[in-house]
């Protein structure tokens, strides 16, 4: 894969695509920080690639020969939580039927990944900072004091400062202690540069284990399309999207019309003049070109979508307002307000 963040890291991170240069200062930090044996708080929007990086960061340290185990705090009830962290002694609580051991224990000289730890209980941040401080914990049901050799790699998508703020749900020391090396990863519509890296990288690996018919490839349209969409869903969304595409469509090249509505919708908006309708209609040919072929070519929708960004460039224009925009586009009040409704337009 030509990828230069990678090739600036000496190959060291052959499985992360990418070459922005808010990715590339993620990276540097990981490779800084992975020696040192202090904790890592991991933050970033959902999909950004938080546990990507966790084990980056395990890979890269002196603990790499030990394993990495990775928890999420907020799909396990508490109780169950605590036992998987500590472990428990036979009859420690009722179904506790032999002894088991905890995370803390099988990770030994390794690294323990908690993933949300936004969402751990007060009870049990409390228990995690004992283990940090002193570097012991014991078993439940058990009085014996065991060593914790493990480092915390922490994640969480939510904003701890806040929730340090609002009224105590995470705790203030705890927070010093597991931020004490942050990673903050930028969500991907600040690292614009990345979209095309993965996307070709996704359609890559899809290519290779879908065994479409034929391979997928993107119009050229397409790509300034996703390029320019501003993925709320980060890394997983794109990733999701490819698959869906190319299982969607069973291979050949992916025109805009294939992509979901919200990717047309929103972005290259035309602007309102006959110049930029006939360039936005030049656009839309040339993609309907190659798609009269094998899957045909549906004009409804194809006029529909050209609507919808005349509705949206109108309402953009006039600061969302429908009165102004309506004017604009020679419509009555009543229609476009339908018609917004209808197709669930936003800006
Ligand atoms: N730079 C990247 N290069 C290649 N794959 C990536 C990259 N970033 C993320 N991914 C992939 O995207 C998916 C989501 O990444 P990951 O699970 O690490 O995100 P996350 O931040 O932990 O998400 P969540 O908050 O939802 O748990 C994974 O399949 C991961 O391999
Ligand atoms: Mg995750």
């Amino acid at each position: 894969m030509d990828n230069e963040a990678t090739r600036g890291q000496g190959d060291l991170f052959p499985e992360i695509v990418g070459r922005s240069a808010g990715l590339r200062k993620v990276l540097d930090l990981v490779v800084r920080i992975a020696p040192s044996d202090s904790g890592v708080l991991i933050q970033g929007e959902s999909g950004t690639g938080k546990e990507l990086i966790a084990a980056a960061v395990h890979r890269l340290s002196s603990r790499s020969k030990r394993r990495m185990l990775a928890i999420n705090c907020s799909a396990i009830p508490e109780n169950l939580l605590e036992s998987e962290l500590f472990g428990h002694e036979k009859g420690a609580f009722t179904g506790a039927e032999r002894t088991r051991r905890g995370y803390f224990e099988l990770a030994a000289g390794g690294t323990v990944f908690l993933d949300e730890i936004g969402d751990m209980t007060l009870h049990l941040q409390s228990k995690l900072l004992r283990v940090l401080q002193e570097k012991k914990y014991v078993r439940l049901g058990c009085t014996e004091t065991r060593a914790a050799d493990v480092r915390i790699i922490a994640a969480t998508n939510i904003d701890l400062k806040e929730a340090i703020k609002d009224g105590s749900k995470f705790r203030l020391d705890l927070y010093y202690r597991l931020n004490a090396l942050p990673v903050d990863i930028p969500p991907l519509r600040e690292r614009k540069e990345d979209i095309e890296d993965l996307l070709l990288h996704f359609l890559k690996i899809h290519n290779r284990s879908c065994v479409p018919k034929t391979p997928c490839f993107f119009h050229p349209e397409a790509l300034a399309l996703l390029r320019d969409y501003a993925w709320p869903g980060n890394v997983r969304q794109l990733q999701n999207l490819v698959e869906r595409l190319i299982l969607t469509t069973g291979g050949g090249e992916l025109c805009p019309q294939h992509l979901p509505a919200e990717f047309r919708q929103a972005q290259n908006l035309p602007a309102l003049s006959p110049a930029a309708s006939s360039a936005a209609l030049a656009t839309e040919s040339r993609c309907g070109a190659s798609a009269f072929g094998e899957q045909g070519f549906d004009l409804t929708e194809h006029v529909q979508h050209l609507e919808n960004q005349f509705i949206l460039a109108a309402l953009r224009s006039t600061g969302n307002n429908k009165n102004k925009a309506a004017r604009i586009l020679g419509l009555n009040r009543t229609t476009l307000v339908e018609r917004i409704k209808k197709r669930r337009l936003s800006l």
